[in-house]
């Protein structure tokens, strides 16, 4: 079975790379621009090989090549400009996951769907309504992303191992993301037994407006993503059932409808096993419910 990474820019290119790393499958970069998939195909290879790891990169410019895959990763579109939010690539990236979605449903409509384009919510609720892919094998990576994120920035507060810190985002991957503070632990110990109100209150900031700084600082995030790309898959073909926040259609979880948004999911074979409902505090509900009326906003616009 094989991976295909639509869009074979630096994230795309990323994440086939994070997943030929962790030996998931052969992988397929596909791409309108001649000679880019096949070039990351190859130069993909060359480090797969020497390190010994047997999954096969292909390039190609043509989606007949994505039949039967058993992963769709969808990231085709263009990237923030500094300054600029994710939903302000609404209406450009729309145009084109409307033109590619057509094209996995003909060639892949059993894939897992992975979207990476933004605006990441609205995306991956448009994929979801133009693939007919069933709702549970469509997730979006956005918390994935944010919570690594969030991640850092409490090692950097903390000084601990990065491998004691547990830490989840949800919401919109966007400005009304939720880096759950309350809910983030070191070792199983909260993490407001380490740091102060105000500076798990910085942290929170900081884990918002940070992708933004790497974007005016390098152009584009490229090895986070490409990274929680893979995690994701791997949950999946490991059927690791693991926790991690996806952006997943909701049908009256928090209270939400016919909205996609980042929550917590059991991800496992069956892609989202399980939406995990939390007891959000009234800071915690305010803002989870910006992000779903944002999003629900961006939905609007799509004019479905
Ligand atoms: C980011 C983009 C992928 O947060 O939304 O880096």
């Amino acid at each position: 079975m094989t991976i295909t990474i639509i869009g074979s820019g630096k994230v795309g290119a990323s994440a086939a790379l994070n997943c030929g790393l962790r030996e998931l499958d052969d992988l397929l970069l596909l791409d309108i621009i001649h000679g880019l998939p096949q070039g990351e195909a190859m130069d993909i290879n060359h480090q797969l090989s020497e390190i010994g790891l047997d999954c096969i990169a292909r390039g190609s410019n043509n989606y007949e090549d994505m039949r039967d895959s058993k992963f769709i990763v969808l990231v085709a579109g263009v990237g923030r400009k500094p300054g600029m939010t994710r939903m302000d690539l609404l209406k450009t990236n729309a145009g084109i996951v409307k033109d590619i979605a057509p094209k996995i449903a003909n060639y892949a409509n059993n894939a897992t769907l992975i979207v990476v384009t933004n605006p990441l919510d609205p995306m991956t609720y448009l994929a979801l309504k133009k693939t007919g892919i069933k709702k549970n094998k469509v997730m979006g990576m956005g918390g994935m992303l944010d919570l690594s994120r969030f991640k850092s920035f409490i090692q950097e507060a903390t000084q601990v191992s990065r491998h004691s810190i547990q830490a989840l985002v949800i919401s919109e991957h966007g400005e009304n993301m939720l880096p759950l503070t309350r809910f983030a632990s070191i070792g199983g110990i909260p993490l407001n037994e380490f740091v102060p109100k105000e500076k798990s209150t910085e942290i929170f900031e900081q884990t918002k407006k940070v992708a933004a700084e790497v974007i005016a600082l390098k152009g584009a995030t490229v090895y986070a993503p490409g990274n929680a790309v893979a995690t994701m898959i791997e949950s999946v073909v490991k059927n690791k059932r693991s926790v991690i926040p996806v952006s997943t259609l909701l049908e009256g979880e928090y209270g939400c409808d016919d909205v996609c948004i980042g929550v917590p999911a059991i991800v496992g074979t069956e892609g989202v096993k399980k939406i995990i409902e939390l007891k959000l505090d009234s800071s915690e509900q305010e803002i989870f419910n910006k992000g779903v009326n944002s999003v629900k906003e961006g939905i609007k616009a799509l004019q479905l």
